[in-house]
């Protein structure tokens, strides 16, 4: 005998792990649960269907947890479509992780009736993607340190000699304005360094800030270089004028590195590299969760581009055609969580055999 479709969904609803839910709007505006799943109750703490039926999400979850779930269910009522979320409920770093759909059922005369709701528990998963992304930092940073050293070594040398020379009597004073400028400059140098890396293996929360965007840039030149080596040649290119854009600096620096590692991990032979930056105003052509004005920084190189099955998948996590483990997959889907967490967005470009643009495109903003 068959099993009739009401009867295979009641099934399914009754035996996922899945919260699944059905809440109404009530006269005074409150959404509130009409059926549950025994998930939801598990989640909830409550035994049977009666003790959570009526209630909202706040008053079934308290206030930290409840109010995410009121707001999304409200999103998806407001929007007439299916809304989903993925995030971490409450305000503190400890909440659960959900991956949630919420989806609007309408009767008959197309009123929305109620929303539909399915939510998975992802914390473990999430929390596992977060240490692998701080892994994969550490593992570029471990790339990073062969050119370091080699910077650090030459810092040293400058310092070295510059002591030597200072050291001596009858130094003409011009000539010891010199050795003092050189050595504080590779002091400088050497500074700046140590602030970089620190700021790349930190393990930090998301910060967007108003940033000068070609402070940004210029700031991370110098470790981009030093990724590409003397084999690429680093083109710079900035537009005068440059707007400020909600960025996080942190964040920032890694999606740099991230796209010059995949740039020089593209480029067999004679390779350049062109960074520019440029104001930029949504086109009704563009896709339209791009920022309405934004500042485009894109990282171009004249590699080996990709065929469209690999631009296909290129952001999803864990996506990676580098060989014998040397890609985690996690470059660009990183970048795309990073500027989707400060409201910009990711364009990519790529032509096989003639090169790849990949462009962090940051939400103008103002003080
Ligand atoms: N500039 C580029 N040129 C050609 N292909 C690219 C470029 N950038 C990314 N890709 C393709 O997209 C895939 C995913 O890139 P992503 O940065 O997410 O991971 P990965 O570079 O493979 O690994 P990881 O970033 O951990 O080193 C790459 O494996 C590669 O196939
Ligand atoms: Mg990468």
């Amino acid at each position: 005998m068959p099993v009739a479709p009401a009867e295979r969904f009641e099934k399914f609803f009754a035996a996922t792990s899945d919260c699944q839910f059905y809440v109404k709007k009530d006269d005074d505006g409150r959404f509130r649960y009409v059926h549950v799943n025994p998930a939801a109750l598990a989640v909830t703490g409550r035994a049977e269907e009666h003790d959570l039926i009526g209630l909202t999400p706040v008053e079934a979850m308290g206030e930290e947890y409840g109010a995410t779930v009121e707001n999304n269910i409200a999103e998806a009522f407001s929007q007439g479509r299916p809304y989903h979320f993925t995030g971490r409920l409450g305000s503190t770093d400890d909440g659960p992780v959900y991956d949630a759909n919420y989806i609007p059922l309408r009767d008959s005369t197309g009123k929305i009736a109620g929303i539909l709701g399915s939510a998975r528990d992802i914390t473990q998963i999430s929390d596992l993607s977060e240490r692998l992304l701080h892994a994969q930092r550490l593992e570029a940073l471990g790339e990073l340190s062969g050119g370091v050293a080699h910077d650090f070594n030459n810092i040293l040398t400058i310092l070295q000699s510059a002591l030597r020379f200072l050291a001596q009597d009858d130094l003409e004073p011009a000539k010891r304005d010199v050795i003092f400028r050189e050595a504080n400059k590779a002091l400088k140098n050497g500074a700046a360094l140590t602030q970089r890396l620190t700021s790349f293996a930190r393990k930090e929360k998301l910060q967007p800030k108003l940033h000068d965007v070609e402070n940004l840039v210029s700031s991370c030149l110098f470790m981009m270089q030093r990724m590409l080596g003397k084999r690429i040649k680093l083109n710079v290119d900035f537009e005068r004028g440059l707007w400020q854009a909600r960025c996080d600096r942190n964040e920032f620096e890694i999606a740099m590195m991230n796209l010059v590692t995949n740039a020089r991990d593209a480029i067999e032979a004679g390779g350049e590299v062109w960074i520019t930056a440029r104001n930029k105003v949504r086109a009704s052509s563009d896709p339209i969760h791009y920022p309405e004005e934004y500042v485009e920084i894109a990282v171009r190189d004249n590699g080996r581009g990709m065929p469209p099955e690999v631009m296909d998948k290129a952001i999803e996590p864990f996506f990676s055609t580098k060989v014998d483990g040397h890609g985690t997959g996690l470059g660009l889907s990183g970048i795309a969580k990073f500027l989707n967490d400060v409201g910009g967005a990711l364009r990519i470009e790529s032509e096989v055999g003639k090169g790849t643009s990949v462009s962090l495109l940051l939400a103008r903003d103002t003080p």
